[in-house]
């Protein structure tokens, strides 16, 4: 077995034995065109990441730009948790489902034995305008560092640490704004000190290995700090190393991290930016300010960007599918729910946050309706999401064509779909207006499973009989056809 992932530079090493890298090394401009390429290149197929080698522009520190982290990828995805780049998906979903069952903490090590600390700037001499940081949108309030990144707050009452992907705004030479939506840990952090009177540390890793973008972009109990669940998906503890002008635990092997204080109150006009539903989010409004004490770094460190839009172009899409769609498996299986067999959070509803879709043998009368239920409404599928599906475990629920097969074949709309309302929602969803109504949504539960009640009678789908498909599948090649036979889902029993 392969030991985890270490660093970025490891995972960028699996990525291109994968064949899924490219490097640019003619000069491109941060402003809005690595963003443009990023936001093309994600529409191919398979979709490589790609770095950037010589951003066009001021760039003191040698920095690198890596866009397109794990993108629509499963196989960067797969490898970014520890598995193989070619787990099925559903398989995917189950084992990152048991793997946020362990909690590892993180590690200390000392300053020396620590990759980030090769490079320190501090005081006056920190100066981000020389940075390559980039536009995204046309659009967009200002230039943004830390967008695939992970941001460091400690709790002022429990002192946990909290590991969250939040983007920060360029707001001069050595301060960034923080943009944080209502309700997100960092914020209840940062308000908590400002109540108390105090000034809180916050520490950033801008370039860091994709796993704690994935992680921190996961709503995980308060409590409990996101480098535990990282930890637990490596298999091993996450080294960290206290900062040097904060009392922060940052990422030892990351590829640049900036340390800050947020002083009482500080706040300064952010935004708007182009955002994972694929339109413009908030206009411009106050966001906590921070004042930039220490830029750590490597040499030619490599800044980890993630483009926000409409998908396949959207960097959360592709890892919120699987994500997402296991904290909900998780949800409904820790309520003794039997019967699941799959969950997908499809990548192309808003980052993943639109639709899920649940596979289940129904095992009794109400049952397709329950899990519909809870699928809609458990912590980790109640945010935004619209459309929940129940599909029979015939179905893949990863497999679009089958889900609207069944959709078009077992679904009666005028019996089959409830709809819940004044349900959790987002500021960010276009659909409502005027924009007051947002944060009030709508969800619709549309049950395309057999009719309960007709099981029995249901009409008989036409399906292989599995002799027979082992027998073909076993001839493919010989028969001179392409690649090899797919796989199907279910089988005609044997007589
Ligand atoms: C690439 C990316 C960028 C994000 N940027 C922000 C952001 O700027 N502000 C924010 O509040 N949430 C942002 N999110 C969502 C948060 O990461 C997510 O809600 C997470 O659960 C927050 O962590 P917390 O639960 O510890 O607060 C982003 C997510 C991704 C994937």
């Amino acid at each position: 077995m392969q030991r985890p992932i270490q660093d970025l530079r490891e995972w960028l090493a699996r990525a291109d034995q994968i064949g899924e890298l490219v490097r640019v090394a003619q000069p491109v401009d941060p402003d809005e065109e690595m963003s443009a390429i990023t936001y093309l290149l994600a529409k191919k197929q398979p979709s490589p990441a790609v770095l950037f080698e010589q951003p066009a522009g001021a760039n003191a520190l040698g920095a690198r730009m890596l866009w397109n982290l794990a993108g629509p990828s499963l196989k960067r995805t797969a490898i970014s948790l520890e598995e193989a780049p070619d787990t099925p998906t559903v398989e995917l979903i189950r084992r990152v489902k048991e793997k946020f069952k362990t909690r590892i903490p993180p590690r200390e090590v000392t300053r020396a034995e620590a990759p980030v600390y090769e490079h320190t700037i501090t005081g006056r001499d920190i100066d981000l305008t020389t940075l390559p940081i980039p536009r995204h949108w046309p659009l967009d309030g200002g230039k943004y560092a830390g967008t695939g990144d992970a941001v460091i707050t400690k709790d002022p009452d429990n002192g946990y640490l909290n590991v969250g992907t939040y983007r920060m705004m360029l707001q001069g030479t050595s301060q960034v704004g923080l943009y944080l939506s209502p309700g997100k840990d960092a914020l209840l952090h940062i308000q908590r000190s400002w109540q108390k009177g105090e000034p809180i540390h916050v520490a950033a890793a801008w370039g860091i290995d994709p796993l704690f973008m994935l992680v921190g972009s996961q709503k995980f109990p308060k409590d409990i700090s996101e480098y535990e669940y990282a930890g637990g998906v490596k298999g091993e503890p996450i080294p960290v190393v206290r900062g040097t002008t904060t009392d922060l635990l940052i990422p030892a092997n990351a590829e640049l991290v900036i340390e800050g204080t947020i002083d009482v109150n500080s706040t300064k006009a952010e935004g708007p930016f182009g955002e994972f539903t694929g339109y413009y989010g908030k206009p411009e409004a106050a966001a906590p300010l921070v004042d930039v004490t220490a830029i750590h770094y490597r040499s030619n460190p490599i800044i980890t960007n993630a483009l926000m839009a409409d998908y396949p172009s959207c960097e959360q899409s592709g890892f919120f599918a699987v994500l997402r769609a296991a904290r909900i498996w998780n949800d409904i299986e820790k309520l003794g729910v039997p019967g699941i067999m799959g969950v997908y959070s499809h990548p192309a509803a808003a980052g993943g946050f639109g639709m899920t879709i649940v596979s289940l043998e129904q095992k009794y009368p109400g049952h397709a309706a329950q899990v519909l239920a809870l699928a809609a409404q458990v912590p980790g599928g109640a945010y935004f999401g619209k459309f929940i599906i129940a599909v029979d475990e015939d179905v893949d629920p990863t497999d679009t064509d089958q889900v609207i097969w069944a959709l078009s074949t077992r679904c009666n709309p005028v019996d089959a779909i409830e709809i819940l309302r004044n349900t959790w929602s987002t500021g960010l969803d276009p659909a409502q207006n005027p924009p007051e109504k947002r944060l009030y949504g709508s969800k619709a539960l549309i049950n395309a499973c057999k009719e309960h009640r007709h099981l029995k009678t249901f009409s008989k789908r036409s399906l292989l009989r599995k002799s027979v498909y082992d027998k073909v599948a076993a001839r493919w090649k010989d028969l001179g056809l392409p690649g090899t036979a797919p796989g199907v889902a279910a089988y005609e029993p044997e007589p």
